[in-house]
Formats: structure tokens, sequence, C-alpha cells
């Protein structure tokens, strides 16, 4: 049949076609892939006393969040942001925000505030020594 070659052909075409496509998606979703990771070992914060009461301190340097609760609990999460990898960078309040696509998150308690993130932040070992903060595993 003459006509079938050319329509295999055109099929191939399109499925050609189409990969570059599916590729630049797949990296515009990824920025922070290659980004830097939370802690992997303990590492110094800060005075204890940088965090308020009812309230929390980003630590950029480390992708770690850090709140007290009413009772003078500490909590810390990484800040890498659990939709594509991004750094969440921005805190308001208790609010985390990722500047990625502009996932929200609760940084007392590490929920998703806004989408497109759907898990929460993970948390870390928080503990207090000699009036430091010191997060990361095994802290
Ligand atoms: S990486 Fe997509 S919202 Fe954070």
């Amino acid at each position: 049949m003459p006509g079938r070659p050319v329509a295999s052909r055109r099929t191939v075409l399109r499925g050609v076609a189409l990969t570059p496509v599916a590729g630049l998606g797949a990296t515009a979703c990824s920025p922070g892939e290659t980004g830097p990771a939370r802690p992997t070992a303990p590492v110094d914060l800060g005075a204890e006393s940088e965090v308020p009461e009812g309230g929390a301190r980003l630590y950029r340097d480390h992708n770690v969040v850090v709140s007290r609760g009413g009772d003078g609990t500490l909590t810390a999460y990484s800040t890498i942001c659990t939709h594509a990898r991004c750094p969440a960078n921005r805190l308001e309040g208790t609010t985390l925000i990722c500047p990625c696509h502009g996932s929200e998150f609760d940084a007392t308690t590490g929920e998703v505030l806004r989408e497109p993130a759907t898990v929460p932040l993970a948390k870390l070992p928080v503990r207090v020594s000699g009036g430091r903060i010191v997060a990361g595993p095994d802290a």
C-alpha cells in the first residue's frame, strides 16, 4: 500500500516532536532538584532567644525554620519544598512561602496551607544546648 509508509512516518515524526516538549515540562517543574538540601548533621542556628514565643524564625543558610509554641517548645522543619524541592525562602509571620510555584506551609506544624505542594514539610530534631538552637539529625 503506497499510503501506509507515509502514515507510519507521520506517527514517528509526531512522537519525536512530543519528546522534547515532555522533557521541557519536567525541567520547568524541578528547579530546586539540585538545590541545597536540609541539614544532614546537627547545625548551630543561633541564640535560643531569637525565636519568639508563638512565632518562627527562618534560617535560610541551613534551610531550616524553627518555631516556638506557647509553652516554649521549639519545633524545626526543613524548608525544602515538598513540591519540587525549591528552598522556601520567605517567612511571613508563621507562614513559609516557596518562591517557585507559590506553595505555603505553616511553620509551626509543617502542614500545607496552599498547593501545589500536598505533602507537609519534613520535621527535624531540634534541641537547645548552652542557649543555642541546634537542629538536624541527632540534634
Ligand atoms: S517547588 Fe513548587 S511550590 Fe515549591
